[in-house]
């Protein structure tokens, strides 16, 4: 062997789970997660979620898994070292958090500017939104269309995830999750026991917790709603892009970190107790957004599913609108959000920064601090994009064509990554494992802490034929639905 440097490790199985809840906790619990459940009809779509996640989500975060402690390896290594002809899947699985951290961390970096604004509202009277953030709206654009300041703030939030970085896998990660985890956790419970005692919630919870049938339902022209299945369709199709986003599936990331765990601990108890804690976090975060967006869209006449709309409005214009309607109050809730989504995010970010390190440790041979510096320096260059990409470059659009208005580059990164490159990853893994390097060798790795393998016959059948059909679909449907093509798109 021609590296011979001892593997680092997590110090225990608590270690590595708190690492890959940390990675799975991001913005796709605190800001996806709530508002596709207020789309699809809220208790629905969380029962669909949870059978997604005990199922799909298994599977495919126990195959990554496994491939790492079995191989020692990260993404770009592990593949080939299992098979030399499907090396591709790791490569594409290198390239998937390099692209995805930098974009990422701009989003970081917005996080940042409004953890600074609430600071000032909160501390110093200050009102940079405008009286009673009325003009969240304008603030929001004219911060993310500044020429330096989105970049300033992305970098900030390179420079702090570098920093944990490069102390190492103990002293870094595990370290800094033991802070940001519990920190976390705190300020959710908080915040949402807040928001659940706030007077005229009650609706909204409803709203959210209470299975609704609309959900999976069309308007007939005598007005009528009945059942259909394509609207099923969709809502599972919905649930199960947010699962992959959310679990930080096909990133890589499970394998790097399953590299780091011990032989001795459960693979299987792991990924159950991950699970647990990111819907967990989803589901406290749909208690902190939803009642109080609902409330807000009730008292100033908006339609409920337009006030819980998509994208960064959601968080950047709308939660600062509802924030102001709390009067005193409103400043520190906007402060407790925000730090809360600083923890979330960044622990997210230095795993996918994590991902693309080790593997160019494992490839090139080379110290922890060279594979930093040159990660940290790739990221920085290709943040500027999407930095710059509202601002000075806010008419460049990637792909137009007569049918297509383009990508800015912010979302193009999102495209090729979430809905391309990772439904291509997993399925890829998923016939690989299934077909090519047969259940069994997972089975064994699964096995190797001397504990039975208790869901192998659903974890067989799952690899083989569900997992890689149903991520095609997702494959499919996630592209059709970008491009526009309606019957598709969610
Ligand atoms: N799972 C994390 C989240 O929910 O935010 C991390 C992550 C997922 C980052 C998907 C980026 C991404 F595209």
């Amino acid at each position: 062997m021609s590296n011979t440097r001892k593997r680092a490790s997590w110090s225990g199985q608590l270690a590595f789970v708190l690492a890959a809840a940390a990675s799975a906790i991001g913005l796709g619990n605190l800001w996806r997660f709530p508002y596709l459940a207020a789309q699809y009809g809220g208790g629905t779509f969380i029962v669909i979620y949870l059978c997604l996640v005990v199922t799909l989500g298994f599977t495919l975060m126990l195959s990554e898994i496994a491939i790492g402690r079995k191989t020692q390896q990260s993404q770009l290594t592990a593949y080939s070292q299992l098979h030399r002809g499907w090396g591709f899947i790791g490569f594409l699985g290198t390239v998937v958090p390099l692209l995805i951290v930098p974009y990422y961390c701009v989003i970081g970096g917005w996080v940042l500017k409004y953890f600074v604004t609430y600071c000032q509202m909160a501390f110093c009277g200050a009102t940079p939104m405008g009286e009673a953030a009325a003009e969240s709206g304008a603030f929001f654009n004219a911060f993310i269309s500044a020429n330096f300041a989105p970049f300033g703030y992305g970098s900030l939030f390179v420079l702090a995830s570098s920093a944990v970085i490069v102390m190492g896998v103990k002293n870094g990660i595990e370290k800094s999750n033991l802070v940001l985890m519990p920190s976390l956790l705190v300020l959710a419970v908080a915040i949402s026991i807040y928001v659940i005692c706030l007077p005229g919630t009650g609706d909204g919870l409803k709203y959210y917790l209470v299975p609704s049938m609309d959900a999976l339902s069309v308007k007939g022209a005598d007005g009528q709603m009945t059942f259909s299945l394509a609207q099923l369709g969709k809502t599972i199709l919905g649930a199960m892009g947010q699962m992959f986003y959310s679990l930080s599936l096909a990133m890589g990331i499970m394998i790097t970190y399953g590299s780091y765990m011990r032989k001795t601990d459960s693979i299987e108890k792991c990924v159950r107790r991950i699970e647990i804690f990111d819907t967990l976090i989803a589901i406290i975060a749909g208690l902190m957004i939803i009642p109080v967006v609902y409330m807000f869209a009730v008292k100033t006449g908006t339609d409920v599913k337009e006030a819980m709309n998509a994208g960064p409005g959601l968080m950047f214009i709308t939660l600062p609108k509802v924030f102001a309607t709390l009067g005193a109050g409103g400043p520190w809730v906007g402060l407790a959000f925000f730090a809360l989504v600083i923890f979330a995010a960044l622990t997210s970010a230095i795993s996918l920064y994590e991902a693309c390190v080790a593997s160019f440790c494992d490839l090139l041979h080379i110290q922890r601090k060279a594979a930093t510096f040159f990660t940290g320096a790739i990221i920085l260059f290709l943040s500027t994009f999407s930095a710059l990409g509202y601002g000075p470059w806010g008419d460049v659009r990637l792909f137009r064509t007569e049918t297509f208005a383009g990508f800015q580059f912010l979302d193009f990164f999102d495209f090729i990554t979430n809905s391309v490159l990772m439904p291509i990853i997993a399925a890829a893994t998923c016939i690989f494992i299934g077909w090519v390097l047969k259940p069994s060798a997972i089975d064994d790795e699964v096995m190797a802490d001397g504990n039975r393998f208790k869901a192998k016959t659903l974890y067989r059948f799952m690899v083989k034929y569900f997992a890689p059909v149903l991520v095609i679909l997702i494959l499919v449907q996630q592209v059709c639905s970008v491009l526009g093509y309606t019957g598709w798109s969610i």
